[in-house]
C-alpha cells in the first residue's frame, strides 16, 4: 500500500483533525502517501475530486493540527447511495486514477452506509466519532433485540428495541466516540454557568444538550450538577417530574434541568418537534424538547405558585430555556478526546495496511483501562442491514432521581477521571491574547486552499 485517502463525513466534532493526525503519523511510520479528500463525500461526487496531500515527504502539513477542531479537510452530510451502483463505480475510478489504494471515512453510521458500496473496489475502514456517542453496541448481540412493524414512515417500518439485557462495561463495542468527552466538557460548564443565574433569581433553567436519540451526553452532564436530567431513552412522566421539580424548588428555590434534544412522552413520540432536514442521510432535526418541557411545567405548577411563593412574575417568566447547540461540537478537543481520536486514526491505518475490508476501528474498555480493537462493520447491523443509534442504556440512568445510576456513575468515570489534560487548562488563557484584538481570525481553509489539487478532466 502505497497511498491511501482519507475524508471526514458527516456532522463534524472537535476531534476531526486528531483523527486525520494519527493517521498521518501511523501512515509516515510505512512510508504511506496519504491524500485528504476535500468536503467528505460530496469531494469523491465531484469529478475533480479536490483534494491535498497531507504528507509531502513524510512530513505532514502545517495545517494539521489536532488541537484544533472541525476538520482542514471540511465535512459534508453528503453521502453516496449505495443501490446507486453507477455513482459508486465512478467513484470508484476517481479514487484509481487518485492511484489510491485504501480509504478511511472518519464518520458515523451514515458514513459507514456510503463506505460499505464502495469497500467491494478497495479497502475501506471506519474510523468512528460524533459527540452523541451513539456509533456502537452496548454488547455484541445488541442488535438482534430490534423488531420492526410496519408503519407509515420514511422507510415503511419502525423499529424498536426488546429491553436490553444486563452486560459489563467489558462488553460494550466501541466504548466513546472521539467528540464526545469534549461535547460533554462543554454542556458540563454550559451547566455550571447558567446554574448560578437560576440561582440568584430564584428561576428554574431548562438546557437542552444534543445527542438526537441517545441520552449518553445528557448523562454526561451530569458533571455539571443539573437537579434533573431526562433522556430519550426514559420517557419523561409527567408525575413524578413535577414532584420533583417542586420538592428541588422547596429547598433551594430555583433549579436547573438538562433535556436531551430527543426525548419522548409515554407513547415514545418525540415531545419536542422533529423536522425533516435536506440532509441526505435522512437525519431529521430535533427541536424544541426544552420548550416541550417548559410547556408542561408551566402548565401543570401555574402562575401562582410562582408570583405567589417565589415572587416571579409568572410562570413563564420564571422558565427559561437554554439551548447549547453548537458549542458542543466546536473548538478545541479535550486530551481524551485528542489522545484516542489519534490512536484511533492510527489503528485505520494500520487495518487498511494488513487490508481489511468494511471494518471500523474500535475504542474498548478492558481491565480498567482502554485499548484499541477492531470490527467488521457489518456486526453494527440489524437483519435487514440497518445500524440504529447506541442508546443510552437503561442501566446508567435512575429514573427516579433523575440522574445517573451507580453504573452510569462507573463508566463516567472511566472516561472522565483523567479526560482534562494541564495542557487544557493552560490553552484557555490565550483567549485574553492582546493579538486576539488586533488580528483577524487566521482561518485554515485560506491555506488549505492553495494546496488544493484536482484530477484533470475524465474523458
Ligand atoms: O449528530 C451530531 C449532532 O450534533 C446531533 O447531536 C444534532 O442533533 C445534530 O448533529 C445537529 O445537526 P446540524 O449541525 O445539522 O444542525
Amino acid at each position: 500500500m502505497k497511498r491511501i485517502a482519507i475524508l471526514t463525513a458527516g456532522g463534524d466534532t472537535p476531534a476531526l483533525n486528531a483523527t486525520i493526525e494519527g493517521a498521518v503519523e501511523r501512515a509516515n511510520q510505512s512510508r504511506v502517501e496519504v491524500y485528504g479528500i476535500i468536503k467528505g463525500f460530496s469531494g469523491l461526487l465531484n469529478p475533480e475530486v479536490p483534494h491535498v496531500h497531507l504528507n509531502p515527504l513524510s512530513h505532514r502539513i502545517p495545517e494539521l493540527d489536532g488541537t484544533k477542531g472541525g476538520s482542514l479537510l471540511g465535512a459534508s452530510r453528503d453521502y453516496v447511495d449505495g443501490d446507486d451502483i453507477e455513482t459508486i463505480a465512478r467513484v470508484a475510478d476517481r479514487l484509481k486514477r487518485l492511484k489510491v489504494d485504501g480509504l478511511i471515512c472518519v464518520g458515523g453510521d451514515g458514513t459507514l452506509n456510503g463506505m460499505q458500496p464502495l469497500s467491494d473496489h478497495l479497502p475501506a475502514v471506519l474510523c468512528p466519532k460524533t459527540i452523541d456517542n451513539d456509533l456502537g453496541l452496548n454488547y455484541p448481540d445488541e442488535p438482534n433485540e430490534w423488531f420492526r412493524e410496519p408503519n407509515e414512515g420514511p422507510r415503511g417500518y419502525r423499529y424498536r428495541k426488546r429491553p436490553s439485557r444486563e452486560f459489563d462495561l467489558d462488553e460494550m463495542v466501541n466504548y466513546a466516540t472521539p467528540g464526545y468527552a469534549t461535547a460533554v466538557y462543554v454542556s458540563s460548564l454550559s451547566v455550571q454557568r447558567i446554574r448560578t443565574t437560576a440561582e440568584s433569581h430564584r428561576r428554574i433553567a431548562i438546557i437542552e444538550v444534543m445527542g438526537r436519540d441517545c441520552g449518553m451526553i445528557a448523562l454526561g452532564t451530569a458533571y455539571g450538577q443539573p437537579d434533573v436530567i431526562l433522556v430519550p431513552e426514559s420517557p419523561v412522566d409527567p408525575d413524578p417530574l413535577v414532584e420533583r421539580v417542586l420538592s428541588i424548588l422547596d429547598v433551594q428555590k430555583h433549579a436547573v434541568i438538562c433535556v436531551s434534544e430527543g426525548i419522548v412522552d409515554q407513547d415514545g413520540d418525540i415531545l419536542g418537534s422533529k423536522i425533516a432536514s435536506k440532509d441526505p442521510a435522512g437525519n431529521v432535526q430535533y427541536t424544541g424538547a426544552a420548550e416541550a418541557v417548559k410547556r408542561l411545567l408551566v402548565e401543570r405548577i401555574g402562575d401562582d405558585f410562582f408570583s405567589r411563593q417565589r415572587r416571579n412574575e409568572n410562570a413563564d417568566a420564571a422558565i427559561f430555556v437554554r439551548k447549547i447547540g453548537h458549542t458542543q461540537r466546536g473548538g478545541r478537543p479535550i486530551r481524551f478526546d485528542r489522545f484516542y481520536a489519534s490512536q484511533l486514526g492510527g489503528k485505520a491505518v494500520e487495518l487498511l495496511l494488513e487490508g481489511c475490508h468494511n471494518c471500523v476501528s474500535t475504542l474498548q474498555y478492558r481491565d480498567g483501562g482502554m485499548v484499541l480493537d477492531s470490527m467488521d462493520a457489518n456486526k453494527l447491523r440489524d437483519r435487514w442491514g440497518i445500524i440504529h443509534a447506541r442508546p443510552l442504556p437503561v442501566a446508567f440512568y435512575d429514573p427516579h432521581r433523575f440522574k445517573p445510576s451507580a453504573q452510569g456513575v462507573q463508566y463516567l468515570r472511566s472516561i472522565f477521571a483523567n479526560a482534562l489534560g494541564a495542557e487544557d487548562v493552560e490553552s484557555i488563557r490565550s483567549l485574553f491574547d492582546t493579538g486576539n484584538l488586533i488580528h483577524p481570525y487566521d482561518s485554515v481553509n485560506t491555506h488549505v486552499n492553495k494546496r488544493i489539487r484536482r484530477l484533470p478532466p475524465e474523458v
